[in-house]
């Protein structure tokens, strides 16, 4: 069975909520062609604040609703965090885990630490496995990021990298919830850099994560797993990206915050 190929929008830090109204009012009549949303899955992460109103706008669209971030508690005092249940009682469908921004190495020294590159909010292999669960028990589809940093690329690491990140992260789900799950593969050095993986090199990484689903869930949930390419996808290299075997659809930062760029790349969506 052939894979729907699916774009998200992942706002990230941006957006109050008239800007997000103002986003999604512009984004709707460039992607509202029932041959696009037969072709494509679209979802739009903005922040939680925004998500009210997101849902609003959406209401009445074929575009999924996705948060950036969850935590792997019900309730209770935790300050700051935001539950699965809260997600489920805001309209999500989606959840983003383990994005790099998200991911810390606290202790090791990273030689390519950059001020300006966020990845210190303390997400490790164990909470980003908690979170890919606890999403499952709440009926919400994780997107689970993994990818190498320029050091770990540079050290010939990227593929040991990426598939620790992937066994680790999908420990203790059944076949069933794998196949269903997104991956996404964002190499770290790739991220609002506009430095972009070439695509041969990201559909080789891609396909290397379906590999690792293969060898640990089976033939059937490596060829249901959708696995996103994000870093630096933009209308001029969408259309080559979305065309590889492996690479199912992508994960959009800032592209995704100009409707008529996140609509070019949208439709670049192969017809799969
Ligand atoms: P950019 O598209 O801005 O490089 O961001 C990619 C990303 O991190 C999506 O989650």
């Amino acid at each position: 069975m052939p894979r729907k190929p699916i774009i998200a929008g992942n706002w990230k830090m941006n957006c109050t909520q008239p800007e997000a109204i103002q986003l999604i009012r512009e984004l709707l009549p460039l992607v509202s062609s029932d041959d696009l949303s037969d072709r494509v899955e679209m979802v739009v992460a903005p922040p939680f604040t925004a998500l009210a109103a997101a849902r609003q706008e959406l209401a009445a669209s074929t575009i999924s609703l996705a948060a950036q971030d969850v935590f792997w508690k019900q309730s209770g005092a935790y300050t700051g965090q935001i539950s699965p249940a809260m997600l489920v009682d805001a309209g999500v469908r989606y959840c983003i885990v383990g994005h790099s921004e998200s991911r810390g190495r606290f202790g090791v020294p990273e030689p390519d630490f950059d001020e300006t590159v966020l990845r210190h909010f303390g997400d490790s292999d164990e909470t980003v496995r908690r979170k890919v669960s606890v999403l499952f028990q709440f009926g919400l589809t994780p997107i689970c990021c993994v990818g190498e940093t320029l050091a770990e690329r540079k050290a010939g690491r990227t593929d040991a990298t990426v598939i620790g990140q992937t066994e680790r992260a999908l420990q203790g789900l059944t076949a069933e919830q794998v196949a269903t799950l997104v991956m996404a593969y964002e190499p770290v050095w790739a991220i609002g850099t506009g430095e972009v993986c070439d695509a041969p090199e990201a559909d080789r990484v891609c396909g290397l994560i379906r590999a690792t689903v293969e060898r640990l869930y089976g033939r059937t949930a490596a060829e249901r797993v959708r696995i996103q390419y994000g870093g630096s996808v933009k209308p001029s290299n969408a259309v080559e990206l979305l065309a590889k075997e492996n690479i199912d659809g992508a994960l959009v930062g800032g592209a995704s915050l100009k409707a008529t760029d996140f609509a070019q790349i949208i439709s670049a969506a192969p017809h799969r």
